[in-house]
């Protein structure tokens, strides 16, 4: 039964919201957001620059607690926690946001807790659907990750697949980087997709048919190129081929990865590229087909968020989880902290 105020700070997005776990729905739930982009700063640099958004933060966030405040229509005395991002991201901006919070939970006399960002991810399905109970099987697709977990509550997540190279979301953005589509990648890469045939150009399904259900997307980023430079095929049907094997990776071991799980609730997608029709499409049949419901938030609440961060900030209130004022950020922060590194994998969080 409480007002949460949550902070997101780790990559390219300040953001702010206020968040009412006693509400229902997810419109009574989230009482006041606000989210500022920096994809302007950084388009000239085709790619996040750390030392920019850090410096963002630092001038976006105090004006933007207090205006997010003012919409909800309340002063920070009546907040019962600040939750703010601890980690992992781009270390600058976490730092940016966690002694924000620290700096707002002393002033308030209020805890402070120190959120996971993966965690937001991981809970946003269940600030969205109120009907989704634990466990669940999560696909965790974004710019720095590309996992499938198994939630079996909170902060018990058992990590089933990863990828060994590339994240999901970094392949889209590279392919745009390629198609010349500019920052942020993703959403240019699904538009000029619709207009394009997904069978147009034959690119590799790295992994499909393996048992074990990690993921690789480096090789098909090369065909992808390697496929530009012929000059043989248009970039919409690029776009939209590249798309289509992405997916059908996704679907294949998403597959594998649902037979090594234990009983689940849900299949449920959370992060950046989840916010993605054609993927949100195709996971929709492979859950049809193991006869599980399918829990997508809504795209908003896939890309970054300070929502999220508040919802993970409830639920770790609600069990009393706070953190002392002097918790460190952490650049690496993995949700499973036991999960054997895999072959082939670099130091992702
Ligand atoms: O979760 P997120 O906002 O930030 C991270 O924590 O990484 O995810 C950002 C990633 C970027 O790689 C972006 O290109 C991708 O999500 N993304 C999409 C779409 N919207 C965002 N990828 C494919 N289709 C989209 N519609
Ligand atoms: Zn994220």
């Amino acid at each position: 039964m409480s007002l949460i105020l949550g902070l997101e700070s780790s990559c390219d997005e300040t953001a702010v919201a206020v968040i009412d776990d006693r509400g229902a729905t997810l419109e009574t739930r989230v009482v006041a957001q606000r989210i500022a982009s920096q994809d302007a700063a950084h388009r000239p640099y085709g790619g996040v620059v750390p030392e920019i958004a850090a410096r963002a933060h630092v001038e976006m966030l105090a004006p933007m607690v207090a205006a997010t405040l003012g919409d909800a229509g309340i002063s920070l005395g009546a907040i019962d926690a600040i939750a703010a991002t601890a980690g992992p991201g781009l270390i600058g901006g976490v730092m940016v946001g966690l002694v924000t919070g620290k700096a707002l939970a002393m002033a308030a006399g209020k805890p402070l807790i120190a959120v996971n960002h993966l965690e937001g991810h991981a809970l946003s399905p269940r600030l969205a659907d109120p009907t989704l109970e634990y466990p669940y099987l999560l696909l965790l697709v974004s710019g720095g990750h590309c996992q499938v977990l198994e939630v079996r509550g909170l902060g018990q997540y058992r990590r089933l697949a990863t990828t060994i190279d590339d994240a999901l979301g970094e392949a889209f953005d590279k392919t745009a980087k390629i198609l010349g589509l500019g920052y942020p990648g993703g959403p240019a890469v699904e538009r000029l997709a619709r207009e394009g045939d997904p069978r147009a150009v034959r690119l590799p399904r790295p992994l499909v048919g393996s048992g074990e259900p990690h993921f690789s997307f480096a090789g098909l980023k090369s065909a992808v190129l390697r496929a530009h430079q012929s000059g043989q095929y248009g970039a919409a049907d690029l776009a939209a081929s590249f798309q289509q094997a992405a997916i059908d990776c996704i679907v294949d071991r998403t597959r594998i990865a649902l037979q090594a799980a234990g009983p689940v609730n849900a299949l449920v997608i959370a992060g950046g590229v989840a916010a993605n029709l054609a993927l949100r499409c195709a996971l929709q049949g492979l859950a049809d087909n193991a006869g599980l419901r399918l829990v997508a938030p809504p795209p908003a609440l896939c890309t970054d968020n300070a929502a999220m961060i508040g919802w993970a900030g409830a639920e770790r209130f609600a069990l009393g989880l706070v953190d002392p004022l002097d918790v460190a950020a952490r650049p690496r922060w993995p949700l499973d902290a036991d999960a054997a590194p895999v072959r082939g994998a670099g130091v992702k969080g």
